[in-house]
């Protein structure tokens, strides 16, 4: 990593364990070929990888089918929530969503609606970032077909009551999506005891794996329809696409190299223990935000290290504009962050930073001490210099 600091781990983890290098270049180098499109050993092998990855992820997510072929791979988090809204919602339906998306939700949603196909609501968050279940309940109609929830925020690190609003969903019969691009592999999820029918995921933040990687575990009571169509190496005779998980829901070749890095991420994952690692990075989530906190004109947006929270803090500085101190970080202290909206316009609109955004810090299990002395070095004399102007 040379001398950077990288405190952009929300937008993808980097480094990655070494083991997770290692486990692509081994596989490309030995099982590099297509699974499922012929019998010789190299493809059993790279079928056989996938299939234990499937079901390691399904178990981690604790999917209450058995059936691990319910783990369907996809490109990132975001065409796994193009997957999962696409595929659920149809004309004339209604579906409950949160002021905290992505633009991955937001879009989708804001797509279909103005092709007249859907109507949403978008349940408001308090002042310290949380939305309220009631609320979720209070929007659903008899026509509200799916709620989608961000589960952990990219922009102030909060993560939502998904028991709580799963168990609304549950009792009123409207499927559960939630996006978890920000959680999966920091946050524990059980989509079993959480009421989740739809859990999106992305390979490349917390599970430590490459880009290009992300995935649906899909529930046992749902069945979303695929808008992508194609080969899938098996009964080729048939002309139309196939019903069956894995396929039904996954078209054309899928990215191997990077199902086998997201694996060894997983691996790395469970070897260390996600409490360990979680611990790591709240220690210095707090020890960021006490040394950041009494600097002046600096406001934190992202609130304590604790279980309600990612390691993900957004400030402000009053005087110097996100962008500046963003290019400042990164020219004079080579200390990566993410400056702007991170695609959440509505989360900075609530946050009153609609504008021009926030400086995002994202801390990553490989983050040591020394990063955030490095950060808080620098915030100390920007604070100062904006201060004097
Ligand atoms: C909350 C949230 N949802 C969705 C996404 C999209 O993830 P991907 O880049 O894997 O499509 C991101 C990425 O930053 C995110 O933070």
């Amino acid at each position: 990593m040379g001398d950077m600091a990288y405190l952009d781990n929300g937008a993808t983890s980097f480094p990655k364990p070494e083991s997770v290098y290692v486990a692509m270049d081994t596989f490309y180098r030995h099982h590099g070929v297509n699974p499922g499109r012929s019998g010789a050993d190299a493809a059993m092998e790279a079928g056989s990888i996938l299939d234990e990855t499937r079901k390691e992820l399904n178990s981690f997510f604790a999917n209450p089918s058995p059936d691990y072929n319910r783990l369907i791979f996809t490109a990132n988090a975001t065409d796994s929530l193009n997957t999962c809204i696409q595929g659920m919602v149809r004309p004339g339906d209604h579906v409950v969503s949160t002021r905290l998306e992505h633009n991955s939700v937001l879009r989708p949603l804001h797509e279909l609606a103005n092709r007249g196909i859907i109507t949403f609501d978008l349940v408001p968050f308090d002042g310290d970032g949380f939305i309220d279940p009631a609320d979720v309940a209070a929007m659903i109609r008899p026509e509200t077909r799916m709620v989608v929830v961000n589960h952990g925020s990219n922009v102030i690190g909060t993560v939502q009551d998904i028991t709580a609003i799963g168990a609304i969903c549950r009792e009123r019969g409207v499927t559960f999506t939630v996006d978890a691009a920000q959680t999966a592999g920091c946050v524990p999820i059980d989509m079993a005891a959480m009421g989740i029918d739809l859990l999106a995921f992305t390979g490349h933040k917390s599970l430590l794996g490459p880009v290009g990687i992300g995935g649906v575990a899909v529930g046992p009571d749902v069945d979303p329809v695929s808008f992508r169509w194609g080969g899938t190496g098996v009964r080729s005779a048939q002309l139309t696409h196939l019903e069956q998980y894995p396929y039904r829901l996954e078209a054309g070749t899928l990215n191997t190299m990077g199902i086998a890095g997201l694996r060894a991420g997983l691996q790395w994952i469970l070897e260390q223990g996600m409490d360990t690692i979680v611990a790591h990075e709240q220690d210095l989530s707090a020890k960021l935000c006490t040394g950041l906190s009494d600097m002046p004109g600096l406001k934190i947006y992202g609130a304590p290290a604790d279980d309600r929270h990612t390691s993900v803090i957004s400030v402000t500085l009053e005087g110097m504009n996100p962008e500046e101190i963003g290019m400042r970080l990164d020219i004079d202290h080579d200390i990566i962050t993410r400056t702007g909206l991170q695609c959440a316009p509505l989360a900075h609109e609530g946050i009153g930073t609609g504008k021009l955004g926030t400086v995002r810090f994202s801390i990553g299990p490989l983050n040591q001490e020394s990063d955030i002395d490095r950060v808080l070095t620098a915030m100390h004399e920007l604070s100062h210099e904006a201060v004097a102007r």
